[in-house]
């Protein structure tokens, strides 16, 4: 179980506790192509990055930095564009540094670019490996 189903169990246990009832959460669905060419479609909540969405597979997104600022987490955007916040200052500076200022607008960082609709379809690259875990 990841942190954020975990998350989701104690916001309906507490809304329980406290004689509320569950509130229906928008769902978003993304659809995820992996490097090996295999499709997967998750469901999550709006606001969520993409890195976090990637939490419902198997094999999540690489992302090895903690506070997002080694820009080794990209991913190409294939469609739903739309459906993602604008990259934020942080994310399009780290993106110029690694890429330069003439950068295809499709390529983004997953754990900077937030979710706000359905329909995205995002190639990723890289996923965690069980080496990359266990530093072998
Ligand atoms: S994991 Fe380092 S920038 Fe996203």
């Amino acid at each position: 179980m990841t942190r954020y189903h975990l998350r989701n169990r104690l916001k309906k246990r507490v809304g329980r506790w406290l004689g509320r009832a569950p509130q229906a959460v928008e769902r978003i669905e993304v659809t995820f192509v992996l490097p090996d060419g295999s499709e997967h479609t998750v469901s999550t909540e709006p606001a969520y990055t993409l890195h976090m969405a990637s939490q419902f597979l198997e094999t999540p997104i690489h992302a090895p930095c903690p506070d997002g600022s080694c820009g080794n987490c990209r991913v190409r955007i294939l469609s739903g564009q739309e459906s993602l916040r604008p990259p934020s200052q942080v994310e399009e500076a780290l993106l110029t540094r690694a890429l330069g200022p003439d950068r295809d607008p499709a390529i983004r960082l997953a754990c900077h670019a937030r979710l706000t609709g359905s329909g995205v379809r995002v190639q990723v690259d890289r996923v965690w490996k069980l080496e990359d875990v266990r530093g072998v």
